[in-house]
């Protein structure tokens, strides 16, 4: 298979070391085409071997300078067939869309580089621009990477579809760090047991937690609770109870490179796209097909 360039946003992150961690241990399949921090980041202008020198980078990766602007990436154009992998912040993400579009737009550019953005906490509006970046680019966007949890999904879908008469409930369990809660994963999982419902004509509706003396379950409902404690990467069950059993769909993440394992797929999906914006689940559809 011919290797695929790619290009790491937030490289200096969690996440980034992470994307740079994989692609270290794939050179075969992988070519580290560039390396991104934001303006004024002390890695900037550094060598990752500088930097990173507790990982195995090939010497060519060792040699590689952190930049702060995409132009700085060398010729543009010649990065066509390359593949940025983003998870750095939504208005990170946003400015380097719009960069990347004007200098494009200056350079009459048919070819454009395509884009997998792992990034959370878009609000709508700032989703809505992104889809019209994917009028001109193709974007793969998934607020988790985890192959799992897409399969799960899928799963979840269906079992929402078999069991019209099982009450839905979500439970997760996160890091005391964690800021949002429920997460953004178990609000994917709850729409799609609520996509399932939709598709026998149901009308499901999403309940965070419960409290007082005026809280039962009402038919319709699909609960999300969340658990917050320690250092849990993260846990995410979705539980069919009916009166005369249940069953739960689970997932647990152990670590962060299985979000990397999954982006690197969508880097390959994307590659051969031209326009539109997809989902983990479009990257796997292939394999979901009867
Ligand atoms: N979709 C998924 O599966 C998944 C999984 C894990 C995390 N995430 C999401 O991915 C994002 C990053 O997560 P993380 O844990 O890696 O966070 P992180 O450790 O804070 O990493 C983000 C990196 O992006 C850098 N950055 C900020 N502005 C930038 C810019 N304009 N250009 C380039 N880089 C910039 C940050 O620098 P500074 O620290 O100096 O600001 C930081 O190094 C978050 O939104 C997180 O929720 C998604």
């Amino acid at each position: 298979m011919k290797s695929l360039n790619i290009i790491l946003l937030g490289v200096a992150g969690r996440m980034g070391l992470s994307n740079l961690t994989y692609i270290s241990k794939h050179g075969d399949l992988f070519r580290l085409a560039g390396v991104l921090e934001h303006v004024g980041h002390r890695f900037v202008g550094k060598k990752l071997g500088e930097v990173f020198n507790a990982l195995t980078l090939s010497d060519y990766q060792k040699e590689m300078v952190v930049v702060e602007q995409l132009e700085q990436l060398g010729e543009l154009h010649d990065q066509s067939s390359a593949v940025v992998i983003d998870f750095t912040k939504p208005a990170a993400t946003l400015a380097h869309l719009e960069k990347l579009a004007h200098l494009e737009k200056a350079k009459k550019k048919n070819a454009k580089l395509k884009w997998v953005i792992g990034t959370t906490g878009f609000s709508d509006k700032q989703k809505e621009v992104l889809m019209q970046h994917s009028c001109e680019r193709a974007i793969v966007f998934s607020g988790n990477f985890s192959l799992s949890i897409a399969l799960l999904m899928h799963f979840v879908n269906q079992a929402a579809r078999v069991f019209p008469d099982s009450d839905v409930e979500v439970l997760e369990t996160h890091h005391r760090e964690k800021k949002d809660a429920p997460s953004g994963t178990a609000f994917m999982l709850a729409d799609a047991a609520k996509k399932g419902r939709s598709a026998l004509g149901m009308d499901a509706e999403l309940v965070c937690g419960r409290k007082g003396s005026d809280a039962k379950r009402k038919k319709e409902e699909i609960g999300l609770a969340a658990l917050r404690g320690g250092s849990v990467v993260g846990e995410h069950s979705v539980c069919f109870f009916s009166d005369h059993d249940q069953i739960a769909l689970s997932h647990t993440a152990h670590s962060r490179e299985l979000f990397s394992v999954g982006a690197f797929q969508a880097a390959r999906f994307v590659a051969s796209c031209e326009s539109g914006f997809f989902s983990l689940q479009d990257v796997i559809s292939d394999k979901l097909a009867n």
